[in-house]
């Protein structure tokens, strides 16, 4: 059986052909970085625009590489919720119709419970039940995953995404967009004890919730003053930076990595799973490495070309058609995030 999955929650544009044994066809990922660059931060207007001009040659290469055309389909997926409102709808569209046109089932899936179902495709493992951690520009969540399609939330940023404080940050110390490898790269000659940022929640295992405004907000009034705004007038040396950064970098992975086993701890789980853009940080792939080897759980990563957005993690869907969950074609996106 032979599924194209469809992603367009915020600035990539991209699909794959998957099989029901989930083996991977192909991949196209169309990265709208460039354009969002100038600005910092993803402009969903401009995100919307460019999944319009892009979804169809990106399905096209998807079925090419896949070496097969629309009629060789026996499903389509696309993801629903959550995201940008008017880039899912872009990517919903192109589902519908092919759904339509094809008389295929039309498969709605979850983005952040496909950030962790990349970790099943990747490894080839059966990973649930696990505790999954969703850290990405967009979602930083704790769920307890006791089945690909039955999910519960355990805790998650009450403000900002760690993925946000990443970039901002790096805007900050004017290192550029998108802002996580840029951090991550200034953080490698950093002192990551230079400066001593607030790592909220952290003590408290009753609360597995992150919070990250105050985190950006630490690092502003180091760079430039407390209370004060205007970085222009601001000159760091790179040593500076670099320290910032490592900073910066070991407290975002504390509470991560602290948070993370507060879930183990409390479901008893003996499995985690780390998906999304910022599980791609070499720092905090290390760091989960080091706690699996003297904790004994089994640690899952997302690869890196799986960590960020891509149409493969999309595969969840297969699981999704083998218990039935398929959806009517009057299906509408859910921008907002489902506690699901
Ligand atoms: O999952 P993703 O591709 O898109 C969303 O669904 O949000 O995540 C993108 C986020 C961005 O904030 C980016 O700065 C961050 O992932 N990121 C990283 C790294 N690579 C990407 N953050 C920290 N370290 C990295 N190496
Ligand atoms: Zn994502």
């Amino acid at each position: 059986m032979k599924l194209l999955t469809i992603e367009t929650t915020c600035d990539e544009t991209a699909a794959a052909v998957v099989t029901d044994r989930l083996e991977v066809l192909s991949s196209v990922v169309a990265s709208q970085d460039r354009l969002h660059e100038r600005f910092g931060g993803v402009v969903p207007e401009i995100a919307s625009r460019a999944h319009l001009e892009r979804i169809l040659p990106v399905i096209d290469e998807a079925l090419r590489r896949a070496g097969i055309g629309l009629a060789d389909l026996d499903a389509v997926a696309v993801a629903t919720t959550p995201g940008l409102a008017g880039s899912l709808l872009v990517g919903l569209m192109a589902a519908k119709t092919i759904a339509l046109v094809q008389r295929i089932p039309l498969v709605a899936v979850n983005h952040l419970q496909a950030h962790i179902y990349a970790c099943r495709i990747a490894s080839g493992q059966e990973v649930f039940p696990c505790v999954g951690l969703i850290v990405s520009g967009g979602h930083t969540a704790l769920y307890r995953c006791l089945s690909p399609v039955d999910f519960q939330m355990l805790g998650s940023t009450i403000d900002d995404a760690a993925g946000e404080a990443f970039d901002k940050v790096a805007s900050m110390l004017g290192l550029g967009y998108p802002g996580g490898p840029a951090v991550q790269r200034a953080a490698a000659i950093g002192n990551p004890q230079a400066y001593c940022f607030p790592r909220p929640f952290l003590d408290d295992p009753d609360r597995l919730d992150f919070s990250f405004s105050g985190l950006k907000t630490a690092v502003r009034y180091q760079i430039v003053g407390p209370g004060k705004q205007d970085f222009r007038t601001v000159h760091l040396e790179p040593q500076q930076v670099a320290d910032l950064a490592a900073s910066f970098q070991e407290a975002v992975v504390d509470c991560l990595v602290g948070k993370s086993l507060q879930a183990l701890e409390r479901t008893g789980f003996g499995t985690l799973c780390v998906g999304g853009g910022v599980a791609a940080n070499s720092r905090l792939r290390q760091r989960f490495l080091e706690e699996a080897t003297e904790r004994g759980f089994r640690l899952f990563l997302a690869p890196l070309a799986l960590a960020t957005d891509n149409a493969v993690m999309g595969a969840i869907a297969i699981e999704r058609l083998k218990a039935g969950l398929v959806e009517p074609l009057d299906i509408e996106v859910a921008p907002g995030p489902l506690r699901a």
